[in-house]
């Protein structure tokens, strides 16, 4: 297992510790580690890179199959828009990568019991790979959550409290109970585990497409898990030159709700929520606690953040319905801002590009 370091001050935390993050406020990251590249070829889940996962020293990894998920072209005339299922996963959503690796690591720590919150699939997936290791759990989500995905979280045995207000009245909520009763707060936002299970997205694509990875990636932002954890896949597997180019992150925010597309492109006017409610609630965060990483990330790979125009998220849910895919309307989104980034960006029209199925259709109403 690998220790905490504070973004801000550098200071380290056991990797037993029951604290979120450091007392200066800042986030924690993981210390640096050795990878190890040979994936296990007989391991069906994302535990077969282990190698390139903190995890060491762990006695058993709480698995139920995540990951290993197919890239299928969009449609015969667009082969190179290349849509990877992630909503064939255990609990519906990508989310599973990461509750993997951060159950891991509670179950390794023995604790007694994991609290969460989410818009809804990060509690959904927590609650499932908590009720697999035995662990008590309690996930907290905003009253205005989809039904269907309460009641998923409802099925594996966690309490949902429901709370009133804005998203981040919902993480006040969780930490605060958390810190109440000493149980380990498996925060898809704070804890960085759960960030290097969202890292196997990209180093399954690698396995995939090996000399051919594609030119950009094109990921939903909400609190960065997906876009982070691809980030830090196709870092480590650029600086060991296992791939000659460093992919594009375009990260696609929903026009109601958009601060790191804000940010990003220094808009003179300061970003204030829309007010209006986005029908892509998994990426309607108005204050992500690591935006100024992502926002480097996303630099870093000189790529762009790019607006979902919310009158075509119902329109692109259907023309994906149309070639065979029921997605959430959240993945809708990511598709209705790509179709609007190439419509602006002709010339990418022959590049080729990876965008995750994160969420399946059957979680929204
Ligand atoms: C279906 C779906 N897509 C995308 C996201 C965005 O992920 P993140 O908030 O980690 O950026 C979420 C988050 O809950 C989600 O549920
Ligand atoms: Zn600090």
């Amino acid at each position: 297992m690998i220790n905490y370091i504070c973004n801000e001050c550098d200071r380290t935390y056991p990797h037993d510790t029951l604290e979120f993050k450091c007392a200066c406020g800042g986030l924690f990251n993981l210390e640096p580690f050795d990878l190890d590249f040979k994936k296990d070829s007989t391991d069906w889940s994302i535990f077969r890179y282990f190698g390139v996962l903190p995890l060491k020293g762990s006695d058993e990894v709480v698995t139920m199959g995540e990951g290993m998920t197919a890239l299928v072209p969009y449609d015969s005339k667009r082969p190179n828009w290349l849509l990877k299922m992630d909503y064939m996963m255990p609990t519906l959503s990508f989310k599973d990568r990461g509750a993997a690796v951060l159950v891991t690591l509670a179950k390794h720590l023995g604790v007694k019991k994991v609290i969460q919150d989410s818009s809804g699939n990060a509690g959904t997936a927590i609650a499932a790979y908590a009720a697999r290791a035995g662990i008590p759990c309690e996930i907290f989500v905003p009253a205005k959550t989809s039904p269907k995905k309460i009641q998923q979280i409802k099925a594996h045995g966690a309490k949902v409290v429901l709370v009133q207000g804005s998203r981040e009245d919902t993480a006040k909520a969780a930490y605060e109970a958390a810190s109440d009763n000493d149980a380990f707060y498996a925060s898809h936002v704070y804890n960085p585990y759960f960030y290097q299970g969202t890292k196997t997205f990209g180093y399954e694509v690698f396995e995939q497409l090996q000399d051919e990875m594609p030119e950009f990636f094109v990921l939903p932002v909400g609190n960065g898990t997906l876009v982070l954890g691809v980030y830090y896949a196709l870092c480590e597997l650029h600086t060991a030159e296992l791939i000659g180019h460093m992919p594009k992150i375009i990260a696609i925010q929903s026009e109601y709700c958009a601060p790191i597309h804000y940010a990003f492109h220094n808009s003179s006017v300061p970003y204030s929520s829309s007010g209006k409610d986005t029908l892509a609630e998994g990426i309607a965060i108005a204050d992500p606690k690591r935006g100024n990483q992502i926002m480097e990330a996303i630099r870093k790979t000189g790529g762009d953040v790019h607006l979902a125009p919310e009158h075509k998220i119902l329109e692109a849910k259907k023309q994906l319905a149309d070639r065979g895919f029921f997605v959430e309307t959240t993945t809708a989104a990511t598709f209705a801002g790509f179709f609007d980034y190439i419509e602006k960006h002709p010339e990418l029209e022959n590049d080729r590009f990876v965008l995750p199925l994160c969420g399946a259709g059957l979680k929204s109403e």
